[in-house]
């Protein structure tokens, strides 16, 4: 079985952690690649919900669960996390020591950006992830094992965050309390993936975030702070680019935003708080509400081409099933102009107007094992214009209501 890498080609929410929990099975590890506890993973097994922000969302369908290199750890929640899988499954979990630490510094600094920023403010989850991958940069944040060093030396960090601030929060609690979780988690998933692999095992690569909050290729500011696309998998986990395997893009059949930023396909808030109220469309970290808009495929077929999809899950069908007459947007209009190419508009989205295909309905009818006509014409029309096999829909939150085509 070859590796397979698993992103989101919205902005985010895209039910990834669904997909994941349901094709875990078949994979030796799952590994954590991209951003940090801002990520919230839904899984629902047996009438059960879970809520995963830094582990896997295969928590409960895979032995070994990784968070490579290129994540930004927060301990606390870590700490938390670690701690249900425990009550829960039998699972190990392997930290990455170069991971870039996230403390109470970082979301200190989260907050104060956003305030800073005012009415431009990004809307970030605040969960210190930016500011982690900032200190990165300057070559001031502490990695994992600098933690579990005897001779780490914190007060470059501090000295930095002094400039901003004469109150800091003391980090004497934070260390000791980070090096208790981390203690027994710490390896090197670069090393362990290879050693897989090279027995003839695979693994499976969880994205968090989706294509469009890509820190070089998404909305831009209004992004996140790590890669999102299937090029920051090697990177992030130590692996050369050919280890990522399969790509499967992961897409729900209308769109959600949250946090600022252009959205072509928004919907007023009438249509949008309908959808919001069926699928539940609030966010799994910080329970805001989501910014909801129809399908976008211009910016779906710019998703596919950055990550190298080969095949595409589809997720809530169930909600549109219920909504009458949607609408599936196949172009912008920019400047007069009809226009697919959503590379030339990312500097603009602010201006495009979408055009529409529609009213689409779609018959909420789901048995074992085969969809409906009306979703099977609905399904097929997407892979037309997609140029993209589906090979899974999603139905439901529970891990049974999935088809295999
Ligand atoms: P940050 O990642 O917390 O810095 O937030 C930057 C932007 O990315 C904000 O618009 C967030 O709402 C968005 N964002 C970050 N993580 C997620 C996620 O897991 N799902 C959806 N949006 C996210
Ligand atoms: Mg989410």
């Amino acid at each position: 079985l070859e590796n397979l890498s698993v992103v989101g080609l919205q902005w985010g929410d895209e039910g990834k952690g669904k997909i994941v929990d349901y094709l875990a099975e078949d994979y030796e590890a799952v590994v954590r690649f991209n951003g940090g506890s801002n990520a919230g993973h839904t899984v629902v097994v047996g009438g059960d919900k879970y809520v995963f922000h830094l582990l896997p969302s295969a928590a409960l369908n895979s032995r070994k669960l990784m968070i490579a290199a290129g994540v930004a750890v927060d301990p606390q929640v870590l700490s938390e996390e670690v701690e249900t899988i425990r009550r829960i499954g039998s699972n190990t979990v392997l930290v990455d020591r170069r991971a870039t630490l996230v403390s109470p510094l970082e979301k200190m600094l989260d907050a104060l950006l956003e305030d800073m920023r005012g009415g431009s403010a990004l809307g970030t989850t605040k969960r210190g992830v930016g500011p982690a991958y900032a200190m990165r940069a300057l070559r001031l944040a502490p990695r994992v094992s600098d933690l579990l060093s005897d001779d780490f030396d914190l007060s470059p960090l501090r000295n930095f965050y002094s400039i901003l601030s004469d109150d800091l929060p003391d980090l004497g609690r934070w260390l000791d309390e980070s090096r208790s979780v981390l203690g027994n988690l710490v390896g090197d998933v670069s090393q362990e993936l290879e050693a897989i692999n090279d027995a003839g095992g695979s693994v499976l690569f969880e994205g968090s975030q989706g294509a469009l909050l890509d820190l070089l290729h998404g909305t831009y500011p209004f992004v996140t702070s790590s890669g999102t696309t299937s090029g920051y998998i090697p990177m992030s986990a130590g692996i050369p680019p050919g280890r990522v395997g399969r790509v499967l893009g992961v897409m729900k059949c209308y769109t959600t935003r949250v946090g600022s930023g252009p959205f072509p396909t928004e919907l007023g808030e009438d249509k949008a708080s309908e959808i919001r109220e069926k699928g539940r469309e609030f966010g799994a970290t910080t329970g805001r509400p989501r910014r909801v808009g129809w399908l976008d495929l211009v910016s779906l077929s710019y998703a596919i081409r950055l990550n190298g999809v080969k095949e595409l899950a589809v997720s809530k069908l169930d909600i549109l099933t219920r909504i009458k007459e949607f609408r599936v947007c196949e172009a912008y209009s920019l400047d007069g102009e009809q226009t697919e190419d959503f590379s030339r508009c990312i500097g603009s989205l602010d201006r495009v107007s979408p055009i529409y295909s529609g009213g689409w309905n779609v018959e909420p009818e789901f048995r074992p094992g085969a969809l409906s006509s009306s979703a099977r014409k609905f399904v097929e029309f997407l892979e037309e214009r997609l140029h993209t096999d589906i090979t899974l829909v999603s139905y439901g939150e529970d891990r049974s209501m999935t088809y295999e085509r």
